[in-house]
């Protein structure tokens, strides 16, 4: 996905140094073309020879090294670079940053380069919340930086607090999210619901349904990759939360309609691939339920139908999870829930559907075109979701 970019990262001189060797490796991993810029003060935490072998590049660390291919022209790194991130940047590289110094390898690249910079800070919590700090961090945004964190939890002075180096993936979901920005769902704001809700019968038990949230969680990941601002709305799964989304976690159908209606005012597509409970427990007991000989019977109510209920001026695309009678039942709900498209998929199909990484789908849409698609990746079946979205957005008026 990154492949033909070029990515300087720059390591400065902060505990969180060593985390930056898997933000090169996995930029690395993706395709990217990684230069590595270290400060003096980086040094003293983590080697370049790390670097050198994690990006295959060569490492700089001085401005005047005379054995480097980047030291003689000492703007070339600058003006390769599609984007330069600062992961970590301690308050001492922020306030450079800030008052313009020129006086190291880093500063000088930023300086001298027209490509998006991105800024993880990494700090003591004092330090970080000093006004000084804040000011340089406001003006740095005000040129439009994009600042990343930092976090909350434990910091190196054995204490908790804000401070903390961005999650990995939260740098690396920004870093996919400039670089894409240009694609066909830029400045879109696209919703995606996914897994299976949880209707509880009592403390510990509850009903679900076997939905993984693979379909979903690869829509997310494409929208995200064409420009799209993702916010993913998900019942538990165990996928780990996709880089660059804004994750809303939910358990029930009534917790889901709840963030649909709540996220989906300025949204562009909503894209319903949850697996929502039909039904729950009537009532739900607050002690656990003891065993009894006379068996139980829970007595269950409707949910609320989320895709039938929700209104707005966005596009709007279902799944039908389907056993027999594919084509007329996904009809039938593309109608019923006044939908746009409807992706039917046949859930008795062992390589398709629920747990699998595959989906072999039919998108039908509100005109009658019918699209039976071949087995293929769900983020193939992704990507040909968000081209048929892209399709229905308004396109830009033209000057
Ligand atoms: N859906 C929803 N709210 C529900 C049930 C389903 O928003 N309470 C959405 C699903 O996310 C999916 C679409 O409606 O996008 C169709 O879901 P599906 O389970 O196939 O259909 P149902 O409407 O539940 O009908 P049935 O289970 O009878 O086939």
């Amino acid at each position: 996905m990154l492949s033909n970019k070029t990515i300087i990262l720059g390591i400065t001189g902060s505990i969180a140094a060593y985390k930056a060797a898997e933000i090169a490796s996995q930029l690395t991993q993706a395709g990217a073309k990684v230069n590595v810029i270290m400060t003096k003060e980086a040094i003293e935490f983590i080697s370049p020879v790390t670097f050198r072998a994690l990006t295959g590049n060569p490492v700089v660390t001085e401005m005047f090294d005379l054995a480097s291919e980047f030291s003689i022209e000492h703007v070339s790194l600058a003006k390769s670079a599609d984007i330069v991130v600062i992961a970590p940047a301690t308050a001492n590289i922020i306030a450079k940053l800030a008052a313009g110094f020129a006086d190291d390898m880093l500063c000088c690249t930023v300086l001298a380069t027209r490509a998006p910079v991105v800024i993880a800070p990494a700090m003591e919590t004092n330090m970080y919340d000093n006004p000084i700090t804040q000011d340089n961090l406001s003006k740095l945004e005000a040129r439009n930086f994009v600042i990343v964190g930092p976090a909350t939890g434990w910091l190196a002075s054995g204490k908790e607090g804000l401070g903390r180096l961005a999650d990995i993936n939260d740098i690396l979901g920004s870093i996919r999210h400039i670089l894409d920005r240009d694609g066909d769902l830029a400045g879109k704001h696209i919703v995606i619901t996914a897994g299976g809700t949880q209707e509880p019968i009592d403390p510990v038990r509850y009903i679900s349904n076997r939905s993984s949230g693979k379909m979903g969680y690869a829509l997310a990941e494409a929208a995200r990759d064409r420009g799209a601002r993702v916010s993913l709305i998900t019942a538990p799964t165990s996928i780990p939360k996709p880089a660059g989304v804004d994750v809303i976690k939910v358990n029930t159908a009534q917790e889901m309609r709840q963030a649909v209606e709540n996220v989906t005012s300025q949204a562009d597509a909503l894209i319903m691939a949850a697996a929502v409970a039909d039904y729950r427990p009537k009532s739900t007991a607050n002690e656990k339920i003891k065993r009894r000989d006379a068996g139980l019977t829970i007595e269950m109510e409707c949910t609320p139908d989320i895709l039938g209920i929700v209104k707005g001026n966005f596009i709007k695309v279902g799944f039908a999870a389907e056993s027999s009678k594919l084509v007329e039942n996904a009809k039938e709900k593309l109608k019923q829930k006044g939908l746009d498209f409807i992706v039917a998929n046949d859930i008795t199909a062992s390589d398709s559907g629920f747990g699998v990484d595959t989906n072999r789908v039919t998108i039908i849409d509100r005109e009658g075109r019918i699209d039976s698609l071949p087995l293929m990746p769900k983020r193939d079946v992704a990507e040909r979701v968000f081209d048929r979205v892209a399709e229905l957005l308004p396109k830009p008026k033209s000057r």
